[in-house]
C-alpha cells in the first residue's frame, strides 16, 4: 500500500505523510527486505492515544500505590480486590479484568507457588512469609494500563525474597533493551540469562504483550528468547515486561476448575513484575509500573 508523499501520514498528525512517517516505514521496510518480522501500523501508537493511555496509568498506579500502603498479614485478597475496585472507580476508571473472558474479579492476586492469574477471595488470608503479585489493568475513556508489583508479608525467608528481587532485576535489565529498530527477543534474552545465572527458571508459556487500545494486542512477547530474534521494535510501539520467574522447574498447570489460575508444577514459589513500556525515537518510556 502506497501512500502520496504529499498526503496525510497514515498517523493522524495532520502532517504531510514526506514529513512524518515517510522515513520510519522506509526504515521497517529495508528491515523487512533483511528477514525481520516488523510491526504493522496499527502497533503504532499515535500522540492522543498515549495521552489517553497516560491517563489511565495514573488510575492504574494510583491503585497498586493504595495496594501498598496497607497491604499486610490477616488481610485477605478479596480486601485487595475491593482496594482496587474502589480507588479505580472513584478516578472515573474500569478495572479490566472484571468479566474479561470470564475472570470473576477486578485484579489478579498471585500468591506464592500461583503464578498469575489468581483470583482474589475471602478465603485467601496473607499470612507472614508470603509473597503476592497484585496484576491491576484499568480501562480508562477505552485506554488500557498494565501493571504488576510484588509485596512481601511479614517475615519473608531470604530464598523468597531473592526470588522477588531478581524478578524485578529481570525487569529492568529488560527496560534497558527497549531501543528502536532492535529486535524484541533482546529482551527475553537479558531476563532468561539474568534468571538462569541466579538458578531460577522462566515462563515459556506465558508472557507480555502489546497494550493501550485494547488489553492485548500484538506483538506477545516472550521472555525465552535469544539476542537478535523477533520482531524488531519501532517508536510508537506499547507493550508489557512482565516475566514471571520459577524457584523451580518452569512448568506450569492451569487449575482445572476455575481455569484461571496458574501455578507452579512443583508447588515452589513464583515471582513476576509488569512494567508497560513505550517504544521512543531514542529508548523507551515507562508508562506503567
Ligand atoms: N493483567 C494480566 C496481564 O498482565 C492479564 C490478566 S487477565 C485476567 O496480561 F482476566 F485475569 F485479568
Ligand atoms: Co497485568
Ligand atoms: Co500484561
Amino acid at each position: 500500500m502506497k501512500i502520496g508523499r504529499n498526503s496525510p501520514c497514515w498517523c493522524l498528525s495532520g502532517k504531510k505523510y514526506k514529513q512524518c512517517h515517510e522515513a520510519f516505514d522506509n526504515k521497517l521496510m529495508s528491515l523487512y527486505n533483511r528477514g525481520f518480522d516488523v510491526p504493522d501500523h496499527d502497533m503504532i501508537k499515535v500522540g492522543v492515544e498515549i495521552e489517553g493511555i497516560k491517563k489511565s496509568a495514573k488510575i492504574n498506579m494510583a491503585c497498586l500505590d493504595a495496594v501498598a500502603e496497607v497491604i499486610d498479614e490477616g488481610m485477605t485478597t478479596q480486601d485487595i480486590d475491593d482496594i482496587v475496585s474502589s480507588t479505580t472507580k472513584k478516578m472515573g476508571g474500569i478495572c479490566a479484568p472484571l468479566n474479561y473472558d470470564g475472570f470473576p474479579k477486578s485484579v489478579c492476586t498471585s500468591v506464592n507457588d500461583q503464578v498469575c492469574h489468581g483470583i482474589p477471595s475471602k478465603d485467601v488470608v496473607l499470612k507472614s512469609g508470603d509473597i503476592i503479585n497484585v496484576d491491576c489493568t484499568t480501562i480508562f475513556e477505552g485506554y488500557y494500563a498494565d501493571s504488576s508489583r510484588m509485596f512481601l508479608i511479614g517475615d519473608v525467608d531470604e530464598d523468597k525474597k531473592k526470588l522477588v528481587e531478581v524478578t524485578k532485576e529481570c525487569c529492568d535489565l529488560g527496560l534497558k533493551q527497549v531501543k528502536p529498530w532492535e529486535p524484541i527477543g533482546n529482551i527475553g534474552a537479558v531476563i532468561k540469562e539474568h534468571a538462569h545465572k541466579n538458578g531460577y527458571t522462566v515462563v515459556r508459556e506465558i508472557g507480555g504483550h502489546g497494550v493501550g487500545i485494547d488489553f492485548h494486542e500484538e506483538p506477545w512477547v516472550s521472555y525465552v528468547t535469544n539476542m537478535g530474534e523477533g520482531m524488531i521494535m519501532a517508536p510508537g510501539m506499547m507493550f508489557t515486561i512482565e516475566p514471571m520467574i520459577n524457584m523451580g522447574t518452569h512448568s506450569i498447570k492451569t487449575d482445572p476448575i476455575n481455569n484461571w489460575e496458574v501455578s507452579t508444577i512443583d508447588g515452589k514459589p513464583s515471582a513476576q513484575w509488569e512494567y508497560q513500556v513505550l517504544v521512543t525515537e531514542d529508548g523507551y518510556e515507562m508508562i506503567s509500573w
